[in-house]
């Protein structure tokens, strides 16, 4: 029964495409998650529309993020996966939350600085409160948990200060989340092109990072061109951040260790290496690539999953809502 289950709760963009190092050290690891937990994973795209869009490409991507999700192994039968502007809560509670979140707060997150530095032109007062909409999403469902790369850390840290400033003031509202560390497959897959900086879906340069939808032959290709280190050996070690992080996503997808991989390769070169990584990257993707493609071409299909699960997101959300309706003030919702 989920209602004894701790909450865990994700969101991830519409925009740009996911890399392989969302899938290593996130997606592929969230189907585990369900038996011990209840989860959402929320495409946000009331979070994407802080950037300009086009409309039409926001829709699309709305449908390819979902069939991303189930192509990766989320169950929609055991998870609650949903389109956050199909939920109202989210809305509506990220207003509330605007204002128990202090404009000093918001002028310190780092990821507004970035985005703002990057859309001069588009300075908007939802790029600012985004991450109390973000706080919105996550407390809506009372989430224990939250599943969430580095970037992130510093808006589920404003999280936790607003759901705990809420409570001090209102009285025991909210469950004040924690980050998720996963402690088994914790890859953190770094770019091909630095292998010093993480990689990130939003990189200019395409030779950094590699796209869970990339076909074969790019794969194979990105990791050709991927940066090594000096020397000739495939070993890893903290002089070699090329070779270590080619090495960690080569044991991620075969499931090699390190040793092991070292004996494979020794007395080969990198470019040898290089192609063994891309295969066994390009073979475990197909696979996910797809059932993808499978899902994407049956529009309907989506549909149904997007009912489905805003239905159960929108009945779980009631509770907080009400709750705090009545804290913060509210007259009793009219019934209409
Ligand atoms: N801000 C997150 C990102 O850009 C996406 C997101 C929105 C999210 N709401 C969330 C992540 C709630 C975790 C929990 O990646």
């Amino acid at each position: 029964m989920y209602k004894d289950k701790k909450v865990v709760f994700s969101g991830v963009q519409p925009s740009g495409q996911l890399t392989i190092g969302n899938y290593l050290g996130a997606i592929k690891n969230f189907s585990a998650y369900s038996e011990e937990y209840r989860c959402y994973y929320c495409v946000v795209d009331e979070h994407a529309i802080t950037v300009r869009q086009n409309p039409a490409d926001l829709r699309r991507r709305t449908y390819e993020t979902l069939a991303l999700y189930m192509a990766c192994g989320l169950d929609p039968e055991k998870n609650v996966l949903f389109v956050q502007s199909h939920v109202s809560g989210h809305a509506e509670l990220g207003w509330i939350l605007d204002c128990y979140t202090m404009f000093g707060e918001l002028s310190r997150m780092t990821q507004f600085k970035d985005k703002s530095a990057k859309n001069a032109d588009n300075i908007n007062a939802g790029l600012f409160t985004y991450p109390a909409l973000m706080a919105a999403d996550i407390l809506l469902y009372q989430t224990e948990f939250v599943p969430v790369g580095s970037d992130q850390k510093q808006h589920l840290e404003l999280a936790r200060d607003v759901a705990e400033r809420f409570n001090r003031i209102h009285g025991d509202t909210f469950v004040v989340p924690e980050p998720l560390i996963n402690s088994t497959s914790s890859a953190r897959i770094m770019s091909l092109a630095e292998p010093t900086k993480k990689m990130s879906k939003s990189d200019e340069n395409e030779n950094a990072t590699v796209r869970i939808l990339d076909p074969r032959d790019v794969i194979i290709k990105k990791f050709k061109r991927a940066v090594t280190d000096s020397g000739s050996e495939i070993r890893a070690s903290e002089d070699k951040p090329g070779v270590t992080n080619l090495m960690s996503i080569y044991g991620a997808f075969t499931g090699k260790s390190f040793e092991e991989t070292e004996r494979e390769f020794e007395g080969k070169g990198y470019g040898d290496f290089k192609l063994a990584v891309g295969e066994a990257c390009a073979d475990a993707l197909a696979p996910v690539q797809a059932e993808f493609k499978r899902l994407v071409a049956d529009k309907k299909y989506l549909e149904e999953i997007m009912l489905k699960g805003a239905r159960e997101a929108a009945h779980d959300s009631l509770r907080t809502m009400s709750k705090v309706r009545r804290k913060v003030g509210f007259t009793e919702m009219p019934r209409f």
